[in-house]
């Protein structure tokens, strides 16, 4: 099965996937990996393993939708079976969405829907919760709203900083997003409304 990861920083998400793709037995491969800015160091861990790599800029097009067209293009010329979004800090078009129906999955650091949007960790500190944790769902056009594929839970310590919650959840993210898309390379996937199945 064919991946391709779409990423806009320091891609630790990414990474987890290059090593997990780097045993057989694991079934994916990362066809290539796509950024929306220069220098990230998602590329940069993409270029190091040898994974083909591009950068789309929404301002080196006329429109948001020349973009998300130029996007769709290269995505699609490498026939990715799954498009994952690891921390890609843009909304797709619909343009891209109809490329992959159901196949575009994006992983989220809190615990959905609560604390959609750029903050997951400091709102769920800021909120009070003990649990905080990772999501991980198909993209619909809406920001972190679509069907729910994984969850997973940390707990809040009472003397957590917005960093050492962020790191905890990342790891607890990493590791779901690897055993995730496992499961779906192997079984399939089935979306029957707002519920995902995993084969
Ligand atoms: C992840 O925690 C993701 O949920 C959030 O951004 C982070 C990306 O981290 N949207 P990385 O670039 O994979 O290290």
């Amino acid at each position: 099965r064919r991946l391709v990861v779409l990423v806009s920083g320091s891609g630790s998400n990414l990474q987890a996937l290059i090593d997990a793709c780097a045993d057989p037995a694991y079934g994916a491969e990362i066809a290539a990996v796509g950024a929306d800015r220069e220098g990230t160091y998602g590329v940069e861990r993409a270029e190091k393993a040898g994974i083909p790599t591009f950068v789309h800029r929404v301002k080196d097009y006329p429109t948001r939708d020349a973009w998300d067209q130029a996007l769709t293009e290269d995505v699609a010329s490498y026939e990715p079976d799954i498009v994952i979004s690891a921390g890609f800090l843009k909304l797709c078009g619909p343009r891209f969405l109809a490329a992959f129906p159901g196949r575009y999955i994006n992983t989220h650091n809190s615990l959905l829907p609560a604390f959609p949007g750029m903050n997951g960790p400091g709102e769920a500190l800021a909120s009070g919760v003990k649990l905080a944790g990772a999501t991980l769902f198909i993209c619909d056009s809406g920001v972190d709203t679509g069907p729910i594929i994984a969850q997973c839970a940390v707990p809040v310590e009472d003397d957590d900083t917005v960093d050492t919650l962020t790191e905890r959840i990342k790891e607890a993210e990493r590791a779901q997003l690897v055993e995730s898309v496992g499961r779906m390379v192997k079984g399939g996937w089935k979306v029957e409304g707002r519920r995902v199945r995993l084969g």
